[in-house]
């Protein structure tokens, strides 16, 4: 061969060669690879990649060898393994996993650390699974303690929110492992989720709502974010142009995708404008029905290829959705750094129960009557006979709640947890049922049979000397669960009545409660210990057991404020219009006072306020002293056991051209003391956190001023202030 033409040759194959490789190597600049794969896909392979093809992946492109999308719920342990595309298990036998606790449960730990060991845990589980994408953590704000689904979120405040989510999605994505944020925004509830158009004012859509989003975009670099199924000024979440382009894309660089929550995508129009890059569905029409071709159907599918041909949408639109796609299979399913992980290992429970411990809040601990010691942590040998009451001992709360339901290798229940330590000193009485968990429907109780129950318990009770009651809330549909929210701030089933008869014949009793909301305690007075659990996953028993004995000493503060009653939620004054709407419109008039920011602002007194939790130890805080730009706090613990105390810094503005809350959440730091122990807490104050988003200016505004500071044990705690010019 001429040598002429063989360099030619030669050149042409190296360059074939290099550019073959550039979208394939894992070396090469991501935009650099990106664009490559698209400068080599068909339209019809673009639009491909930008809806489903199963109920839980989207395509890849097997021609070019990329890889398809793997998601699979989230956000507490990979989902079961359902069919490729019907809402039927799968059947398979190596799908069984670790339940972790729920992430309100997190939120109460107010441990950075241990959301990074969550995060980490639960996406080997993920990657071992053959997952890509896990779709939460979720940081909706608990606006309402109705909302079927805040055990899938992190509180009432969106600091604590925003703190606590960034260490979960880094750690999960340093794995390789995607997270899918949950649910892009103002799904507050799950009354007409579908359809329910969100009112909310420009500051309490930036300060409240959209802060934890935020912080998981520009903190965490979130990979992917879905939409929500409500509408915001009328226009679905998903493909919300305001929301998505505007603030999300554009105000805030997300570079990831927006994957629509399933079936939540109602229009191609607006899904290929506003912002929308990858539509999942339940079925063609989102919800209910079911077309011939299926995915071909999606409004991101033939519907937008069309438009395309056509000429009526450019290029470029998909082209950008088709970027942020294949910036995310890069990132995770084609990541040569992700991990291979692992499923049900023994670290990944230590991890769960670790997490349960730390985030079980001891609301009450007196002494019983005549008794010296507090009734907690039980000592084992002043009992004979411990009777423990209550569905909530033997009930599975992984099962059940929605899309977040679990199918566990091993659970551990608190009556399980109870007898291993206690023996045959336990006795169980179920006290009340509650049905089966059903999606979407209610399981009649028979009355007849919930008079027996209780009867039975009353009359164990008598026999005891040392009652634990286990109940609070479950993951049947009203209660904790996906769409549909609660019908009553009051436990159901008879609890509340049960309590106080059990309470009235034995003094000894301690009531330990599990759900994702606050409810009513009427049962307070006469009960001398209480505890509030959340749901703990598969350890949960042995979390339980570890506080309750005293192995572990409690140290969670509770993320969202326990009203007296009901009427008292900062929203509750304003009618159904502010909850659950009318005519499926919602305005949140109560505007930036959520929680404990409105219970201040009302002058209401909580029962039990946000960032509330006792110990088994007492700690002494000193006068703060500000120095600079810092505040310290010297703590002590004054008691007889090592504990853990989570200082709390609030701040509030003493004059402000507008409108703010006495004082919120703006760092907290979480220490442990042994006995005697003093450590100084020391926080430096940062003028960004400061910052209130101006009405008039319609921006985020610093004031210069005098701002007062309260080192506090909790939202309630005024104790100890500074004041400091800045
Ligand atoms: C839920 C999502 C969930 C999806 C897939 C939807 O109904 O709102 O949170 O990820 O289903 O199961």
């Amino acid at each position: 061969m001429n040598k002429k033409i063989l360099t030619a040759l030669l050149f042409a194959a190296s360059t074939v060669a290099t550019q073959a490789q550039v979208y394939l190597d894992p070396q090469a600049p991501l935009e650099n690879r990106v664009k490559d794969a698209i400068s080599r896909m068909t339209t019809h392979e673009k639009i491909q990649v930008i809806h489903a093809q199963s109920k839980f992946t989207s395509a890849g492109v097997p021609r070019l060898g990329i890889r398809q999308l793997n998601m699979d719920d989230g956000p507490h342990g990979v989902r079961e393994e359902l069919e490729w595309n019907t809402w039927s298990p799968a059947k398979w036998t190596n799908d069984y996993i670790v339940a972790f606790p729920s992430l309100t449960c997190l939120a109460a730990t107010w441990n950075r650390d241990l959301s990074t060991v969550y995060g980490n845990a639960v996406s080997e589980e993920f990657a071992f699974r053959g997952k890509d994408i896990m779709l939460g953590p979720g940081v909706n704000i608990q606006r309402t303690p109705m909302n079927g689904r805040a055990f899938e979120y992190m509180g009432e405040d969106p600091y604590l929110a925003g703190e606590i989510v960034v260490p979960y999605i880094k750690a999960a994505q340093a794995n390789g492992v995607g997270c899918c944020l949950k649910h892009y925004v103002l799904n507050d509830q799950e009354t007409d989720r579908f359809a329910v158009d969100v009112n909310v004012s420009d500051r309490a859509l930036n300060e409240i709502y959209l802060y934890p989003f935020k912080k998981a975009v520009e903190d965490a670099h979130v990979y992917t974010i879905m939409g929500s199924y409500n509408t915001y000024k009328g226009v679905h979440c998903c493909h919300n142009d305001e929301l998505i382009n505007g603030v999300l894309k554009k105000q805030w660089g997300f570079d990831g995708a927006l994957i629509s929550d399933w079936g939540g995508t109602t229009n191609t129009w607006e899904a290929a404008n506003g912002g929308l890059d990858i539509e999942m569905g339940s079925y063609t029409d989102g919800k209910l029905k079911e077309s011939e071709y299926t995915y071909d159907d999606y409004y991101l599918a033939k519907p937008f290829e069309k438009l395309i041909e056509e000429g009526k949408i450019p290029m470029s639109v998909l082209d950008d959705k088709v970027a942020r796609v294949l910036r995310t299979i890069f990132r995770t399913a084609m990541n040569p750094k992700k991990v291979i992980g692992s499923q049900c290992s023994e670290a990944h429970y230590d991890a769960c129960r670790a997490i349960g411990e730390e985030g079980i809040v001891l609301l009450k601990n007196d002494k019983p009557k005549k008794e010296k010691s507090a009734l907690l942590p039980i000592d084992p040998a002043k009992y004979q006979k411990i009777l423990v009451v209550g569905d909530n001992a033997t009930k599975s709360l992984t099962l059940g709640g929605g899309s977040s339901e679990l199918k566990t290798l091993r659970d551990i229940s608190p009556l399980e947890g109870f007898k291993t330590l206690y023996g045959d000193k336990v006795d169980y009485a179920q006290g009340y049922m509650s049905g089966r968990a059903i999606y979407d429907q209610v399981d009649p109780i028979d009355p007849a049979k919930q008079a027996a129950l209780k009867a039975e318990a009353l009359e164990k009770a008598r026999q005891a000397d040392l009652i634990i009651f286990v109940g609070g809330l479950n993951k049947n549909h009203r209660q904790d669960c996906e769409n549909g929210d609660r019908e009553s701030y009051d436990l159901s089933y008879g609890q509340n009545e049960l309590i106080a008869e059990l309470a009235a014949i034995q003094k000894n009793i301690i009531v330990v409660m599990f759900g994702g909301n606050p409810y009513s305690t009427p049962w307070l007075e006469q009960v001398p210990a209480f505890l509030h659990c959340w749901y703990l996953g598969s350890e949960a028993g042995k979390a339980l057991v570890n506080v309750v004995s005293g192995k572990v000493c409690p140290s969670g503060k509770l993320p969202v404020t326990f009203a007296k009653k009901y009427e008292d939620y900062p929203y509750m004054k304003y009618g159904k219009e502010a909850y659950p709407g009318v005519d499926k419109k919602v305005y949140y008039k109560e505007d930036i006072y959520v929680g404990y920011r409105g219970f201040e602002a009302d002058k209401v007194q909580p029962q039990f306020p946000f960032g509330f939790g006792l110990s088994y130890t007492t700690f002494k805080y000193s006068k703060p002293v500000v120095s600079g730009n810092t505040v310290a706090v010297e703590v002590t613990n004054t008691g007889s056991v090592e504990g853990k105390e989570i200082v709390q810094l609030y701040v509030g503005m003493e004059k402000c051209s507008e409108d703010r809350p006495k004082k919120e959440l703006k760092d907290f730091k979480k220490v442990s003391l042994k006995p005697g122990e003093t450590k100084t807490v020391g926080f430096t104050i940062n003028r960004d956190n400061l910052k209130f988003f101006s009405t008039k200016d319609g921006a985020w505004k610093f004031e210069p001023g005098t701002y007062r500071l309260y080192l506090a044990s909790s939202s309630a705690d005024e104790s100890h202030q500074a004041t400091i010019d800045l």
